[in-house]
């Protein structure tokens, strides 16, 4: 069977980096490109990120530099408890030294592949949207040729930034704004289903006794978020794979269909969500949205990925 093509666009990330281990060990697609953004933390360190994993893991499929600023507001994160200095935890990769980034940046080459795919390519986005929203604005005929976006962002009830929004909307507006009312089929795997995607102990341990260098890197990021989470930081949440997940095995959670869009100039609701749920507004659904996730079965799903990718 033809395998499903894909772009991961992604501000890795510590579990942007757990979603690009699942990726490769996911056969039933073949990873087309990765493309880089800024976000949790600059994209100098994520576009690193990137390349140093692929290198690391012998995969090989082009990886990009992205967009260093979002559209507008000017958000430049500086690293943080949740991902460490250079977005890996505490992991230090080697340097890529075999592999050099596209030359292209993300819009273009997100452009260029949509074209040569012919309307099969399909988006799994797990940063801020700006590469995306670049490329539908200088390449508008983009909106036919992308065939779904999966995206991690946003949430129906509540924010994980501010009290309505969460990180990788709030990061840059105005592209989660260009983007969800591009009219491209999508599907959103926000915080109401993300923050429930917690993995345990028992997973690392699972993981370790793969003992392969992937399966014993995502236990290494694993074990990074155990200390961040006893410092009182974040969980082990798994935000992104949870997206990876809507798109291959979408039968672990749950779905509803409302019109969306984002916030842009609200006083206290920038970079929301909004999800019209009372059908008050009227206009056609535009977003297949997860509401609710089977931990256990996608808990599961997801070790096996890992544990599948051989190197
Ligand atoms: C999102 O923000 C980042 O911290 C994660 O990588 C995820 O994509 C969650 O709000
Ligand atoms: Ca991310």
């Amino acid at each position: 069977m033809e395998k499903r093509k894909f772009i991961i666009d992604c501000d890795t990330g510590t579990d942007d980096a757990i979603a690009i281990l699942a990726a490769f060990g996911s056969e039933e697609i073949e990873l087309v490109g990765i493309t880089s953004v800024n976000g949790n933390v600059n994209e100098e360190y994520t576009s690193k990120n990137n390349l140093d994993l692929c290198e690391y893991l012998n995969f090989d499929c082009p990886v990009t530099h992205g967009a260093t600023l979002p559209l507008s507001s000017g958000y430049r994160n500086s690293s943080d408890i949740t991902h460490g200095k250079t977005g890996l935890g505490s992991i230090i990769l080697p340097d890529a030294t075999r592999t050099k980034f596209d030359s292209r940046m993300a819009p273009l080459f997100i452009y260029e592949k949509a074209k040569e795919l012919k309307g099969e390519l399909e988006l799994l986005v797990i940063g801020p949207m700006t590469n995306i929203a670049i490329a539908l604005i200088e390449y508008p005929e983009l909106t036919d040729l992308i065939k779904h976006i999966y995206f991690m962002g946003g949430s129906v009830w509540g924010g994980n930034v501010t009290t309505t929004a969460e990180f990788n909307i709030w990061a840059d507006p105005e592209a989660g704004h260009t983007v969800l009312s591009s009219g491209i089929p999508m599907t959103m795997i926000g915080l109401d289903v993300t923050l429930k995607a917690i993995m345990t102990i028992q997973d690392i341990e699972d993981l370790r006794n793969n003992n392969t260098k992937a399966s014993n890197l995502a236990a290494d990021l694993l074990d990074f978020m155990v200390i961040r989470r006893d410092k009182g930081g974040e969980d082990l949440v798994m935000h992104d794979a949870l997206a990876l997940a809507a798109a291959l095995y979408p039968e672990c959670m749950t779905y509803k269909e409302y019109w969306m869009d984002v916030e842009t100039t609200g006083t206290y609701t920038r970079g929301h969500t909004f999800a019209d749920v009372r059908n008050k507004i009227g206009n056609k659904a535009n977003v297949k949205v997860a509401m609710d996730v089977d931990v256990e079965a996608f808990r599961k799903w997801l070790v096996e990925k890992i544990n599948n990718y051989k190197v």
